[in-house]
């Protein structure tokens, strides 16, 4: 990409980032540390392990298990500031259009701005908007909550089912299963997202249509998989109900397309809106987040929205090397770019966080999958790894193994709470113990003096060798709440937003997505045909959808 200038789509010129002093500075400082090992650095340096730590928002960061030293991150911190990170950050947190692709400003972080604060785009202060959606959700979530909204035919709402997919669905599975133990047990919630219909009849198959909401979240409400699992759930519904107007008391939409919503047959009434510029998986503390109010309580979820916001403070006014979300969007950088690391290993040791790994793959993977710079041009370099995990200790026992001895270099980012929320005898002291002996394992490995010293002898010596030097972020909070929840997710938001800022990339675009849309649109015409339809896909496509409509034909 030599060392032209790049303009952004707001016509801004932007220096290509392999050409930048910073990042030329941060290659020749590779290439004295890239064989420098973890154990020497902590030799040096007895107090790396509290020096190379930071903390916000209840949330301590210690990122001394990377192969970093004060020279990497001084670098690191010019490059974030050539790469003007700290101007995105003002720009983002004002409402500029920083999703340049769909013009649209990006201010998630508005969702939970205290009441107090204003934040105005286009002559309107968005502010106060959130609040008035925020105070509608928890007046219809008491209700819920408390028997006041019954169902058609009077009986309390028991189950509460949410449909939507990607940011619709994703968020608020995450969080409810995070948030589990502050949750209403007397009501059951359950998330369809697949337009496998296998998805919608297990989610139902054992509930009384009369007892049971449906909250229909999709952004646009144009979604494909929403709106076919929606009709479905109506017709569920009404057998048992019998009556349109039963759709009334149980059928919610969250969406900002109050004319969809409407041509569905849901009264914009029962709508709870948000706005174009929360993009979707950005969406979780919106009204997308429903269920999760429903399920844990107007003031759990006002909880949440303030450890998000203590997180979007500390992002915007901490230094860079002082700040959580930009030392972690940095060491990505690092990682992916200098030691070509391809996945981030994501490693709750909460079994609450089931789900956060999945939660996190879109967030940064719709984020910076991306292949091109703002003005479009090829990126000459990597940008967003794999996102991907388990939470540990289950991990452990399947693909550790390949983090520890295998040939790739995987970073991890290890996550845990110094108090459980489920006493049971020494569990939680044993959970946490292999959380820390992973990432010493992980950084210090085993030589092959240290092997021989355990008594392995001869060819089994080289299978027992862990080289070490892998590197990991830990992530330690005090105890697992809707505050501490909600600064988890902003660090990772504001991690991805860092990434983006540094790669030049949309952050903020999915048009990855669309493709495969357009063609499935095709698709399902051809499959549901009644007659042989006339086919020009390749020939692998061909076949592949003859075969189908073959077999398919022969089902019982
Ligand atoms: O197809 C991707 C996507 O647009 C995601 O970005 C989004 O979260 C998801 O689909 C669902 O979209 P909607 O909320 O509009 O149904």
């Amino acid at each position: 990409m030599s060392g032209k200038k790049q303009t952004t789509g707001s016509n801004a010129p932007v220096q290509c980032l392999t050409e930048r002093p910073a990042w030329k500075a941060l290659a020749g400082h590779f290439q004295t540390i890239r064989d420098l090992h973890l154990r020497q650095l902590f030799a040096d340096d007895p107090r790396r392990g509290e020096r190379l730590t930071a903390e916000a928002a209840g949330i301590y960061l210690d990122y001394s298990k990377n192969r970093v030293t004060d020279e990497t991150i001084r670098l690191l911190v010019n490059l974030a500031e050539e790469c003007s990170l700290h101007e995105h950050i003002a720009a983002m947190f004002r409402g500029e259009r920083i999703n340049v692709t769909e013009k649209r400003a990006v201010l998630h972080t508005a969702l939970r701005a205290p009441k107090t604060e204003r934040i105005v785009v286009d002559g309107i202060d968005v502010v106060t908007g959130v609040h008035a959606v925020l105070e509608r959700m928890s007046e219809f979530a008491r209700q819920v909550r408390s028997g006041a909204w019954r169902g058609y035919t009077g009986k309390r709402i028991r189950n509460v089912i949410n449909i939507g997919i990607g940011g619709s669905d994703l968020g608020p599975v995450m969080v409810y299963e995070a948030l589990r133990y502050y949750s209403q047990r007397d009501m059951t919630f359950r998330f369809v997202s697949n337009v496998d219909g296998t998805d919608f009849v297990e989610a139902t198959h054992d509930l009384n249509p009369e007892e049971t909401l449906f909250i229909i979240c999709s952004k646009t409400f144009t979604t494909l998989e929403t709106l076919t699992n929606a009709h479905a759930a109506r017709a569920w519904s009404l057998r048992k109900l019998g009556d349109d107007l039963a759709v009334r008391r149980h059928f919610v939409a969250v969406s900002t397309n109050g004319e969809g919503v409407s041509q569905f047959g849901i009264d914009t009434a029962n709508m709870f809106g948000f706005w174009d510029w929360v993009g979707g998986r950005y969406s979780m503390d919106s009204a997308i987040g429903l269920s999760t109010m429903i399920a844990i309580g107007p003031e759990n979820f006002r909880a949440m929205l303030a450890g998000f916001h203590a997180m979007d403070q500390h992002f915007r006014s901490a230094p860079f090397t002082q700040n959580l979300p930009v030392l972690m969007g940095m060491l990505t950088v690092w990682n992916s770019n200098f030691f070509n690391a391809q996945t981030v290993a994501v490693l709750p040791y909460e079994q609450y966080l089931k789900r956060f790994p999945a939660y996190l793959q879109q967030l940064t993977m719709e984020s910076n999958g991306k292949h091109v710079t703002l003005d479009g041009a090829r990126v000459a370099y990597q940008t967003g790894p794999v996102y991907w995990g388990e939470p540990g200790t289950n991990g452990q026992h399947s693909f550790y193994q390949l983090i520890h001895q295998g040939t790739r270099l995987i970073p991890c980012d290890f996550i845990g709470f110094c108090q459980e929320l489920n006493p049971v005898a020494n569990h939680h002291d044993l959970l946490i113990s292999n959380l820390f002996a992973q990432t010493e394992a992980l950084a210090f490995g085993k030589t092959e003096d240290e092997v021989k010293a355990g008594g392995v002898a001869g060819w089994l010596v080289p299978h027992r060798i862990f080289d070490g030097n892998r590197p990991t972020n830990t992530i330690l909070a005090e105890r697992l709440t809707p505050e501490t929840l909600g600064a988890l997710v902003a660090l990772y938001e504001h991690s991805v937003f860092t990434q983006g800022t540094i790669w030049n990339i949309d952050s903020f675009d999915q048009w990855g997505v669309e493709l495969g849309k357009a063609l499935a649109e095709r698709t399902s015409v051809e499959l549901e045909s009644r007659d042989e339809p006339l086919l020009g896909h390749d020939s692998s496509t061909n076949a592949l959808i003859r075969r189908y409509r073959l077999l398919r034909n022969k089902r019982p």
